[in-house]
């Protein structure tokens, strides 16, 4: 077995938030054949076992009494090519941005617009991870997996996973079923850009670039990421902590009366996805700081910790917002991150 086992292995710098936490047992998972080893260890038999990518979308706010396995498993395989497409295989622990990096530079499109999201590219298809227009489940071929219930290593197609909007199987009906080794993924060498996103359309109209290649759209990404969102090196975050909320098409017109200005996603008959930041925004909260912690002041759908805080100082200002949401617009927003 090469993966590695820790005990009492302290949490803070294995996630984004940086908040104090411990594991009672730590496992760096280095190869998908040590998985029923792991599994099977007595150690870990009744306690509760939970997997983490990069630690981009979790806030702990007390220990884990369990065993935390961190998906370290790093491989990067083409399967087959073409001169339309290319079919690659990557391994779960591999992180997400250096794999954006690793296709944008070779010509493979598809994921440029997902550039610099934290994480890792097992962790992508847990929430769908989507930025800029597009989602990961767009590229995703299918899945490799450890079936935890049958003991077999399964291949999940991508139609078996449900993939909506910041979600997948993987966080709903099959939640503590898989453990995710690898993702193939289908890239495109003839890639038309993806420039649906008002945010990406006006940076690169701004930049004069009328004909953007793929790097040219990566790099906007990373240009735009940067100006708005806090690196989680220097300030720590996971991104934005609440999901956009579907409301009712009466919801949104009442609202629109109020707030002409206010943007909104994609809509069906009955519902319309608006900005939670807007919501946030416009309700005062943006930028202002309660001790530790705060909500960033280019961003408002991100919570930062400034240092010194807990992962319990988190929630409770994710509670007050969420109350203050609810209060003043009558809409209830949820969690994107995971809480612990
Ligand atoms: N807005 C405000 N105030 C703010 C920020 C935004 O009023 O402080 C309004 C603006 O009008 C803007 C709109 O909200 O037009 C949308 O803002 P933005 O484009 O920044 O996107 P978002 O809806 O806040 C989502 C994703 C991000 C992703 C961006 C870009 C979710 C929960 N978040 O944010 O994903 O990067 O779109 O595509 O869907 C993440 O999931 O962690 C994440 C950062």
């Amino acid at each position: 077995m090469k993966s590695l086992i820790y005990e009492h292995h302290p949490l803070t710098d294995m996630t984004t938030f940086g908040v104090p936490a411990h594991a009672r047992f730590l496992v760096a998972l280095k190869q998908t054949d040590d998985i029923p080893y792991i599994l099977g260890d007595v150690r870990f038999a009744h306690m509760p076992i939970m997997i983490l990518g990069g630690g981009s979308n979790i806030l702990f706010t007390k220990d884990f009494e369990g065993c935390i396995i961190k998906n370290e498993i790093s491989y990067l395989d083409i399967l087959s090519e073409t001169d339309d497409h290319v079919i690659v295989s990557v391994g779960a622990g591999y992180d997400w941005h250096d794999f954006v990096m690793y296709a944008t530079e070779r010509g493979w499109g598809g994921v440029e617009n997902l550039a610099l999201i934290p994480g890792t590219v097992g962790a992508a298809p847990v929430q769908n991870i989507g930025a800029y227009g597009i989602e990961v489940a767009e590229t995703i071929v299918s899945i490799d997996v450890y079936n935890r219930v049958t003991g077999n290593y399964e291949e999940l197609l991508a139609s078996d996973c449900a993939f909506g909007y910041r979600t997948s199987i993987f966080k709903t009906t099959a939640r503590d079923t898989y453990i995710i080794t690898g993702v193939v993924f289908r890239l495109s060498k003839n890639a038309q850009p993806r420039t649906t996103y008002a945010a990406l359309v006006q940076y690169l109209d701004e930049q004069n670039i009328s004909h953007p290649s793929l790097i040219d759209i990566r790099d906007a990404v990373i240009a735009i990421r940067r100006s708005k969102l806090p690196d989680p090196r220097v300030l720590g975050n996971a991104g934005s902590f609440f999901k956009n909320p579907y409301i009712t098409q009466d919801a949104y017109h009442a609202l629109l009366a109020v707030y002409p200005d206010m943007p909104s996603f994609e809509a069906d008959a009955d519902h319309v996805k608006v900005p939670a930041a807007f919501l946030i925004d416009r309700a005062g909260w943006k930028g202002r700081r309660i001790g530790a912690v705060g909500v960033h002041d280019k961003q408002a759908l991100v919570i930062v910790h400034y240092g010194g805080g807990t992962g319990q100082d988190i929630v409770d200002l994710a509670h007050a917002i969420q109350a203050d949401v609810f209060e003043k617009y009558g809409i209830h927003i949820e969690p994107e991150v995971n809480v612990w």
